[in-house]
């Protein structure tokens, strides 16, 4: 039997980690950045900014970034590889398409298969010519230009990556880019914006749509950043010490911002225990501390509306679920489906060979949950999904019998989370 017990200091949030290498990119002069997350993905935009003529070196635990301004971009002499990273691939297309460069950007077998349209249908209306493979996907090629034109864009789906993928295009972009948002997602972009001193126009209106007016092109000055811990990796440890008996931890430097942190409302309705401290602000973002105690838990019903705030944190709820007294149903899922692995089907069925009752009807699953753990031996299919690796390695903690088919996976997001997770483990 074990327990958490503890503190550990979560590592840089990654979708920060993304904006701050690509906006310090954007900006002119040196900037450097602290705490940058050091894992798979970030990688993946390191060498695609590098490829683009971006100077980005290592000294200590700083991140030096010698930016070249909005539009100094450079024609690449290879093909772009984005590797499994949805981020580094949408949002990087966005960012090189007001520059006169032809890129290649192409991606592993998983993100060969996300869908590209829906961030390149608004790049060619503003004027870049780009060319998908099969009409959505990676490898595609893209023509930027100088002369993208000005006009107001209402975003359908809620994606933050659309969004920031837009924002990057109309930084460089010469005049008026409106940019409207029909339902709230994570603003790390917007939130930067306004670090940087980027000049832009913000409105919230009452139907719950925001918009957002740029008016390029930008000179931005560069300036030294700080990334916060990422919440979603923080909700892995999150939710082991709430389902295992006598556990009590601390989870520090995490980010705050409420777009990432709606599963701890979700989770305390639940019954969790958990309190939440705001110790600063880094870089515009608030940042602070997580209290964690084990909870007994309850099935509740997670409402659709939430699921743009909760996108990255379902599969790790589901294993609450599995241990809450009662049904949870959490609704509106449809795109999991377009995440690292089809995360409904990673998700039912797992928790099916480990002989939860789960069903999956529509966009929704149900799952009841059970009373008590037994230790059984079940293999788990990872589906070379990080989130679906780390979900189950904190399910592993009540079933030691578990065996989760590709561990390594985990470095996309969060290379060393085993070796946090000993960190916290103590045997009773
Ligand atoms: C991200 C946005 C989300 C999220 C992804 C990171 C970002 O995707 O799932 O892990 O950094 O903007 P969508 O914007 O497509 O929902």
């Amino acid at each position: 039997m074990y327990k958490l017990y503890g503190s550990l200091k979560i590592p840089g949030d990654k979708s920060i980690s993304h904006r701050a290498l690509i906006m310090s990119s954007m900006s002119i002069g040196r900037s450097e950045i602290i705490n940058l997350l050091e894992a798979d993905d970030i990688k993946s935009t390191i060498r695609i900014l590098k490829q683009l003529g971006i100077i980005i070196e290592k000294k200590g635990n700083r991140w030096i970034v010698f930016g070249n301004g909005t539009n100094g971009f450079m024609q690449p002499k290879k093909i772009l590889n984005a590797q499994n990273s949805g981020t580094t691939a949408r949002t990087l297309i966005g960012a090189v398409s007001s520059n006169p460069i032809k890129c290649t950007f192409k991606g592993d077998k998983s993100l060969s298969k996300r869908s590209m349209s829906r961030v390149t249908n608004y790049l060619e209306q503003l004027g870049a010519k780009i060319k998908l493979t099969n009409k959505d996907f990676l490898p595609l090629a893209i023509e930027g230009n100088q002369n993208l034109i000005p006009q107001k864009i209402i975003i359908e789906k809620p994606s933050a990556q659309i969004k920031t993928s837009l924002i990057f295009a109309g930084l460089g972009l010469k005049g008026k880019l409106t940019i409207i948002e029909k339902v709230k997602t994570r603003d790390h972009t917007e939130k930067l914006l306004t670090y940087l001193n980027i000049k832009h126009k913000k409105i919230n209106y009452s139907n719950g749509f925001n918009s957002i007016e740029l008016n390029g092109p930008y000179e931005i000055t560069s300036k030294n950043l700080q990334v916060a811990g990422d919440p979603s990796s923080a909700a892995f440890f999150v939710v082991g010490a709430l389902i295992t008996p006598k556990s009590n931890i601390v989870l520090e430097n995490v980010l705050l911002n409420p777009t990432r942190i709606a599963y701890i409302k979700v989770l305390k309705k639940m019954g969790g225990n958990i309190k939440v401290k705001k110790t600063k602000k880094i870089s515009g973002e608030d940042c602070g501390s997580i209290y964690v105690k084990h909870s007994k838990l309850k099935g509740i019903k997670i409402n659709k509306s939430l699921s743009p705030l909760l996108i990255d944190e379902y599969p790790i709820l589901s294993i609450a679920a599995c241990c809450a007294r009662g049904n949870t149903i959490m609704e509106g899922l449809d795109e999991l489906r377009h995440k690292e692995s089809d995360r409904i089907e990673s998700i039912v069925y797992n928790l099916t060979k480990l002989g939860i009752k789960v069903k999956n009807i529509g966009d929704n699953i149900h799952i009841e949950g059970i009373k008590k753990f037994k230790e059984r031996v079940c293999k788990i299919k990872s589906f070379h999904d990080h989130r679906i690796a780390c979900s189950f390695m904190i399910l592993k903690i009540l079933n030691n019998k578990i065996r989760i088919d590709n561990e390594k996976c985990v470095s996309i997001s969060y290379p060393n989370f085993k070796k946090d997770l000993k960190k916290l483990l103590y045997i009773i």
